[in-house]
C-alpha cells in the first residue's frame, strides 16, 4: 500500500494479510521494531481517545517516534496550504496520520505528501476502525466472508467503512436506521457493484434478526453536536437494548466503535452484557494499526 485512506482502496487479499500481521504483532507487542529510527506525525482536527493513544503507543512499540502536531499550531489551510504542509512534513517524517473533517483534506494531503498518509477518521470514513473491528470479529469466531453484520444507527463514517469492507469480504451487511440517514450512496453503489449484499432495513428488529454481529455508533458524530437533541428523538427506536439484541443469534457479539453515549445508542446492560466485546475491539485498534503501519513504512 502507498497510503491507507479507505478500505475501498484495498482488496480482500490485502485485508487478510493485514489481519494476519495484526494477529502476529499482538502475540508479542514489543518483539519487532520495523520502524526503528523513523518518525510518524499525527494531526488531529477532532478530539480522540482511542486513535490518539493507540497510534502513539503503536508507533512507539514499532520503534518509531510519534509526533503529535496540533492544528492550533499549523492551522492547516489557513496558516499555509495543505499542499505545502504535505511537502514540508515529507522532508521530516516517514508517515502522517490525520483525523479531520472533510475527506478531501486527507486526500489532498496524500496527493501532496511523498510519505504514506493514514486516515484516522474523516467525515466520510474511518478505515482503521473497521480493521480493528473485523479483527475482533475473527477473534470471536466469526467468518468475515459469511457473517451477518447489523449496523444499527447513523449511516455515517463508520457505517461507510463497513460498506467498503462488505464490498471486499462478501459478508452480509444490514443497515438499520431511519430514512435519510443511510450510508453514502456512491459507496453503497460501489460495494454492490463488487457483489456485496448490503440491505437498508428501517425496522431495527428485522435488521438485527439472526445477526452474528450487532454494531452501533453515536447518533451525532463529531461536528454534528448541534443536531444531538433532534437526532436523539429520531434514533431512539434504534437503541441497542437487551430486547433488540435478544433478536440476534445467541452467540452474537456487540460492537461499538466508542466513545459510547450510554443510555442513548446503547444501554448499560448491553454495553456491559454478555454479548459485548467493545473493549477487545478498542484494544484491537492498536494491533490493526500497527499492521497497517508496518505495511506502509516497515523496512
Ligand atoms: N473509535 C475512535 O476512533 O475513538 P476516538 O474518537 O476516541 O479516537
Ligand atoms: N461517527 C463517530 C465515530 C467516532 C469514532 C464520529 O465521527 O464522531
Amino acid at each position: 500500500m502507498q497510503d491507507f485512506i479507505s478500505i475501498a482502496d484495498i482488496d480482500r487479499a490485502k485485508m487478510e494479510e493485514l489481519f494476519q500481521l495484526a494477529a502476529d504483532l499482538k502475540k508479542d507487542r514489543n518483539a519487532r521494531q520495523p520502524l526503528a529510527g523513523k518518525t510518524v506525525a499525527m494531526i488531529f482536527h477532532k478530539p480522540s481517545l482511542r486513535t490518539r493513544v493507540s497510534f502513539e503507543v503503536g508507533i512507539h512499540e514499532l520503534g518509531a517516534h510519534p509526533m503529535y502536531v496540533t492544528d492550533a499550531e499549523i492551522k492547516m489551510g489557513q496558516r499555509e496550504s495543505i499542499y505545502d504542509i504535505g511537502k514540508v512534513l515529507s522532508r521530516y517524517v516517514h508517515g502522517i496520520m490525520i483525523r479531520t473533517f472533510a475527506h478531501s483534506n486527507c486526500t489532498e494531503l496524500a496527493d501532496a505528501a511523498d510519505v504514506p498518509i493514514i486516515n484516522g477518521l474523516t467525515d466520510l470514513n474511518h478505515p482503521c476502525q473497521i480493521m480493528g473491528d473485523i479483527l475482533t470479529c475473527i477473534e470471536h469466531g466469526k467468518d468475515p466472508s459469511g457473517m451477518v453484520v447489523a449496523f444499527i444507527g447513523d449511516g455515517n463514517n463508520v457505517a461507510n467503512s463497513w460498506v467498503n469492507a462488505a464490498g471486499n469480504l462478501g459478508f452480509e451487511l444490514r443497515i438499520g436506521g431511519p430514512s435519510g440517514y443511510e450510508p453514502n450512496a456512491a459507496l453503497l453503489e460501489a460495494a454492490r457493484a463488487k457483489g456485496a449484499t448490503v440491505n437498508i432495513i428501517n425496522d431495527p428488529s428485522e435488521a438485527v434478526a439472526g445477526a452474528d454481529v450487532v454494531y452501533t455508533d453515536v447518533w451525532a458524530s463529531m461536528g454534528q453536536e448541534d443536531e444531538a437533541s433532534e437526532r436523539r428523538k429520531l434514533f431512539m427506536p434504534y437503541q441497542l437494548n437487551t430486547d433488540l439484541v435478544s433478536r440476534a443469534k445467541h452467540d452474537a457479539i456487540v460492537l461499538h466503535c466508542l466513545p459510547a453515549h450510554r443510555g442513548d445508542e446503547i444501554t448499560d446492560d448491553v454495553m456491559d452484557g454478555r454479548h459485548s466485546v467493545v473493549f477487545d475491539q478498542a484494544e484491537n485498534r492498536l494491533h490493526a494499526q500497527k499492521a497497517v503501519m508496518v505495511d506502509l513504512m516497515g523496512a
